[in-house]
């Protein structure tokens, strides 16, 4: 079945809260706009992504370890990193309702064939006054000059902000991999080219027009430093650019609904000297899904001039010290999570047992990123059949993530594993009871298997993650 775009979204954002895999955050005190909490099986998802990535570029690679940094650092890293300096949106207030709008997103909003990457905060709001666009919450159009806001989060440390200097909450998990790149080297004694890694929370203090989890003020993200000599620069780039597209294949999101964009001159971060996005069709337009940045030695240059240590590799083979400069992929988890649910939903019209066409609803997740990896489902509440089932339950999940439902049609149960993305369902029948064999019935394909007691391990293993 079609689902046009919109529908798509709201299908999807109703599912997740249906099923919890995400709810709005602080809900019963009417919600935190751009917070969202995840659900039991949104978690679940969330987990098995990051520990695909880590497992996909960590430990499956001699040349990346990883590390896990502490969210508060000290200030003078920010102003180090330029982030407190240039770390902006350029954001435009509504003077008669006082709504806050980032100025971009107002412009595109209203004028849908201008670009407005890299346009100064004057050009913008020159934009906004000769186009004589309107404020999307009340309709007016007195809007104040467009102004640079900073994107990081400010707090205090100790009881009182008075005497307190402010901390930051991270904006980047990429500083705490430059600051520890000489613990690092001295501690694995990793040669170049070897990178860091690191997964964890984000915080950006930012305007975001809704659009589910994509946006949000504190996010996921996964990402590394990959350390290289300069002249190593547009061969890694274009490695990494490749292992990033076998990493959307991995984790299961279809390569028609990617594409590259490489970032104008004026739309490059402060410490970039080449950036491509790979984004994803999304149902409000193709947007940012991963980055891809040649950072140069912006990063630790500025890290040694301002800390004063000795940030320099020394090459023991051609006796050469140098800063050594970094190759960055970086991949939204939180934006990876909404974008594998986008791309596994689909409908798809089936018969029912009385022969009527219904809806079946399926996320095609990958199995080793689907929060459930079996549903244990006793054929009927029956005492002999629940055992039984008990017994499968009790000794496959020391092994995998798994669901257990009794209640209902057999054929309502797969309906509600299809729709969470379970990729196989085992049922207990009364064979089972006499036999210890067990159906396994695949959610993608609906051919079912039937496997004996000793064989499931070994079964699940060689399906999920063979
Ligand atoms: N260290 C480089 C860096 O942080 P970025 O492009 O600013 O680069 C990296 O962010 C990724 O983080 C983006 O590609 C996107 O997937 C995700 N991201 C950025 N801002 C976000 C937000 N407000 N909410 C959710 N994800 C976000």
């Amino acid at each position: 079945m079609q689902n046009t775009e919109q529908d798509l979204m709201e299908k999807v954002v109703s599912l997740c809260k249906r099923r919890g895999f995400v709810f709005a955050g602080s809900e019963i005190y009417g919600g935190l706009a751009n917070t969202w909490d995840l659900g039991p099986l949104g978690v679940e998802l969330k987990n098995n992504i990051q520990q695909a990535w880590w497992k996909f570029f960590v430990r499956s690679r001699k040349d990346i370890v990883g590390i896990d940094a502490a969210i508060l650092m000290n200030p003078k890293v920010w102003q180090a990193s330029g982030h407190v300096a240039n770390f902006n949106d350029a954001q435009v207030d509504c003077k008669a309702c006082k709504k806050r709008f980032r100025a971009d997103h107002l412009i595109e909003d209203a004028l849908k064939d201008v670009k407005v990457e890299g346009l100064s905060p004057d050009d913008l709001s020159k934009l906004i006054k000769e186009n004589n666009i309107k404020c999307p919450s009340c309709g007016e159009n007195h809007f104040t000059d467009v102004r640079q806001f900073n994107l990081l989060f400010q707090t205090y440390i100790g009881p009182t902000s008075a005497d307190n200097a402010p901390v930051y909450l991270r904006g980047e998990i990429a500083q705490g991999m430059f600051v520890n790149f000489k613990n690092v080297l001295s501690t694995t004694r990793k040669k170049i080219p070897f990178g860091i890694a690191a997964a964890g929370k984000a915080f950006r203090n930012e305007i975001t027009p809704g659009n589910f989890i994509f946006r949000t003020l504190e996010f996921d993200l996964m990402e590394f430093e990959y350390f290289i000599k300069e002249d190593m620069w547009k061969e890694k780039f274009e490695y990494w650019l490749a292992e990033m597209h076998k990493w959307l294949e991995n984790v299961g999101i279809k390569k028609e609904n990617t594409r590259v964009r490489e970032h104008t001159r004026d739309e490059l971060s402060h410490y970039s000297k080449k950036t491509v996005d790979i984004e994803y069709k999304t149902p409000f337009g193709w947007k940012e899904l991963y980055g891809l940045a040649y950072r140069t030695n912006f990063d630790l240059s500025n890290h040694a001039k301002n800390s004063g240590e000795d940030l320099n590799y020394f090459d023991e083979l051609t006796g050469e010290k140098y800063i050594p400069h970094v190759i960055e992929p970086t991949f939204g988890l939180s934006r990876t999570l909404l974008m594998v649910l986008l791309d596994s939903y689909t409908e798809e019209e089936v018969k029912d047992a009385k022969g009527n066409t219904e809806i079946r609803i399926v996320l095609h997740l990958k199995p080793a990123v689907a929060p459930y990896k079996a549903a244990i489902l006793p054929l009927m509440k029956k005492d002999d059949l629940v055992a039984k089932a008990d017994e499968v339950f009790n000794f496959l999940n020391k092994y995998f993530a798994l669901d257990y439902d009794v209640t209902g049609s057999i054929g309502k149960r797969y309906r509600r594993q299809d729709e969470i993305g379970t990729p196989y369902a085992i049922t207990i029948d009364f064979d089972s009871l006499k036999d210890n064999t067990f159906t396994i019935r695949d959610r993608d394909t609906l051919k079912q298997d039937r496997v004996k007691f000793d064989e499931l391990k070994p079964y699940l293993e060689e399906k999920i993650y063979g």
